[in-house]
């Protein structure tokens, strides 16, 4: 496995396909299973590259990214066992000049869930994605539909920009109890931990409600927010519910086509998201 620490060592002849996976390290099975849809769609002889970068355009508190775990050395371990042949970790000096003045900016898909609570969020992803594609020209690329307004605003971009990415999405990977794999889980306390899995079921249970036929969205809301809410810890707080369409990530008053029911909820400072479709 090659590793990439610098631009400057970026191979000229990556043999194709080459499917990128995007990461931000502190890996765990949910990118480890993209690592492994990546092989298969590259197959045996193209490239899995896998980018480790810690972004911090993308972190709207500074406390956040000084929190975020890094595990470099395990995580360079994990992509040698998964079989990677390239990891690019660039440093953030190297990868933005310090006087950089030009970002990608989403402007419709961005404005609800997570970009409603998270400023500049999605730019800062858009113009870091946009940069790997660029650097590393991969042919595929791999998502996971855990950030599932990442994954819709990542098609958008390769859509209305024509870059020549083809962008694959990944089921969310979940312990056994349901809670959504996330580097963030780690920084739970063993009270939270416990009790995290509420956000899964109480997305299910509220899925539940489409066997009755129900249409209006806001009894689906009320019944996700009653679980959430039930019997809750002290920290629980609910950043945002709410029901979007699957394409276009508007509000939906009514449940008529393919929607999805998106969470993110505070445990004191940790923040964790979970979707599931209905
Ligand atoms: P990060 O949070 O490290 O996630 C990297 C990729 O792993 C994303 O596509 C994310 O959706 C996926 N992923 C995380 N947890 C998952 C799970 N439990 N199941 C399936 N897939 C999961 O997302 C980012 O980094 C950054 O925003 C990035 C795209 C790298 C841009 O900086």
């Amino acid at each position: 496995m090659l590793h990439i620490p610098s631009l400057a060592d970026i191979p000229s002849d990556i043999p194709e396909p080459s499917v990128l996976v995007p990461t931000m390290g502190a890996l765990h099975d949910g990118h480890a299973t993209l690592i492994r849809a990546a092989r298969e769609i590259a197959g045996e002889s193209g490239s899995v590259l896998v980018s480790i970068f810690l972004n911090p355009l993308q972190f709207d508190r500074p406390d956040d990214l000084a929190d975020y775990p890094r595990t470099l050395e395990t995580d360079l371990a994990l992509c040698r066992d998964l079989g990677a042949n390239a990891v690019f970790t660039p440093s953030s000096t190297e990868f933005y000049s310090a006087d950089h003045s030009v970002v990608v900016r989403e402007t419709l898909l961005s404005r609800n869930l997570c970009g409603a609570t998270r400023p500049g969020h999605f730019e800062g992803v858009c113009t870091v994605v946009l940069k790997l594609f660029q650097v590393l020209r991969p042919t595929a690329a791999v998502f996971g539909k855990k950030d599932y307004q990442q994954l819709a605003i990542i098609r958008r971009l390769v859509r209305d920009l024509s870059l020549p990415v083809n962008i694959h999405g990944i089921e969310t990977v979940r312990d056994p109890d349901g809670l959504a794999l996330s580097s963030r889980n780690l920084t739970l306390n063993q009270k939270h931990r416990a009790d995290a899995s509420r956000i899964h079921r109480a997305l299910l249970a509220a899925r539940d409600l489409r066997e009755t036929g129900e249409q209006r969205s806001e009894v689906y809301l009320q019944a996700a927010r009653h679980h959430l809410l039930h019997d809750a810890p002290t920290g629980l707080k609910i950043d945002y519910l709410e029901l979007v369409d699957r394409e276009n990530l508007q509000l939906l008053p009514k449940v008529a086509g393919p929607a999805l029911l998106a969470a993110a909820v505070y445990y004191d400072d940790v923040r964790l998201i979970d979707n599931v479709e209905i």
